[in-house]
């Protein structure tokens, strides 16, 4: 019998989870069906805005590789190299409200059993400005979505009340998880920035205002580097840049040490993870960490931009790792999520060789005196 892949995540029934996260991949309405076609058991669409954005021009998103047999790390295409992370600068969806609408009522008709997510994003400074978060939500949970996901973590947004600048401020946090728990009949789902020093603050005023799930991470600020030859950074207009964001290998440790602090301090809350996911290992370790869905970006867009053979990979493996742990009577991915949550755990709680202990610095550590 083939292994039960489905979860129950946030009450929505997922056929496996695994989701291609917000992001060029989710951009369109033809992505979206070939991503559902490929097999993912849940998409959530590149973050939809009242306004439209005006992107700069040229590449909004570039790779960063590594060489094997040197230091080298560097954009430019070259032979043997392996992917280190992604890098962009891209803002929200270019395409505003009235064009998604349509196409989310389209997608959900067509695929009713697959998980349909809108992906949203407002300024927070005033009421009208909060409004327009209930504007979006109202409108795409009536084309059918099934949950949204609140962007309160773009890292390059310029306005200090939009994406990573609302996650950094745990009451804004609060305030429009509130507003749009006040019109969401669907799951709310608020995506955190890794960019700041405790993310367990800013979960704390998301699960006050009411979401249902902490998403995290969206990608970690950061510059492209400087070519030594031209001395330009590798991506820029004019010569200049702006902080991005950097996502793909780079930041699965990165990425996991937030969960991992997420999921301890709220055990019984729901999380999705993301960061650097390319195969069922990879994603094994947030759900081993309390993560009850994971999503994906870089791997996806390297792989025919939906990620056909990357959900392929894990889908077996989700199917491998059940049919091994049979004998310990797993069945399903609830089983074994959050089983290594409690492992981590602060330095001086790690033994030590021999017979002296650490005290984490707080008493006499027994080797002075
Ligand atoms: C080009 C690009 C565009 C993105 N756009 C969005 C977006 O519109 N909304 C959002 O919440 N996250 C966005 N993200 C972040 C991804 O959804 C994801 O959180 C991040 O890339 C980390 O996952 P990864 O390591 O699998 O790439 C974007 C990422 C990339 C690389």
């Amino acid at each position: 019998m083939a292994a039960d892949l489905s979860t129950t995540f946030t009450g929505i029934r997922f056929k496996n989870p695994f989701l291609l996260s917000s992001a060029p991949p989710t951009e369109s309405e033809s992505n979206i069906v070939r991503a559902f076609e490929a097999g993912w058991g849940g998409v959530v669409t590149k973050t939809i805005g009242l306004h439209p954005v005006v992107n700069v021009p040229g590449p909004k998103t570039k790779f960063l590789r590594a060489d094997a047999d040197s230091a080298h790390l560097s954009m430019k295409k070259r032979p043997g190299a392996a992917l280190h992370s992604s890098w962009n600068w891209e803002l929200i969806s270019d395409k505003p409200l009235d064009w998604w609408v349509p196409r989310l009522g389209r997608i959900k008709q067509a695929f009713p059993q697959h998980v349909l997510v809108a992906s949203v994003m407002a300024g927070s400074g005033n009421d009208t400005e909060l409004r327009h978060w209930q504007e979006l939500v109202i409108a795409c949970q009536e084309q059918g979505c099934d949950a949204l996901e609140l962007n309160l973590s773009c890292p390059h947004m310029d306005r200090p009340d939009m994406g990573s600048n609302v996650g950094k401020d745990k009451e804004l946090v609060s305030i429009v998880t509130k507003v749009v728990k006040e019109v969401a009949k669907i799951p709310v789902w608020a995506k955190l920035t890794p960019s700041t020093t405790d993310i367990v603050v800013e979960a704390r005023g998301a699960f006050l205002g009411g979401a249902d799930a902490i998403v995290s991470s969206n990608t970690f600020t950061s510059l492209p580097l400087i070519d030594i030859e031209t001395l330009e950074f590798e991506v820029h207009v004019d010569g200049l840049v702006s902080t991005g964001g950097l996502g793909g290998p780079a930041i699965l440790p990165l990425s996991l040490a937030k969960m991992s602090q997420l999921t301890q301090a709220f055990p019984d809350k729901a999380f999705s993870g993301i960061g650097g996911i390319s195969t069922f290992e990879q994603a094994l370790n947030y759900f081993l960490l309390g993560c009850g869905t994971v999503q994906v970006c870089t791997a996806a867009m390297l792989d025919h931009a939906i990620g056909p053979n990357i959900i392929r990979g894990l889908n077996d493996g989700l199917a491998r790792f059940i049919e091994a742990h049979a004998d310990k009577g797993w069945t399903t991915l609830g089983d074994f999520v959050g089983l290594r949550r409690d492992r981590v755990v602060p330095q001086s709680k790690i033994r030590r060789a021999g017979e002296k202990d650490y005290r984490g610095g707080y008493e006499a550590e027994g080797y002075s005196v």
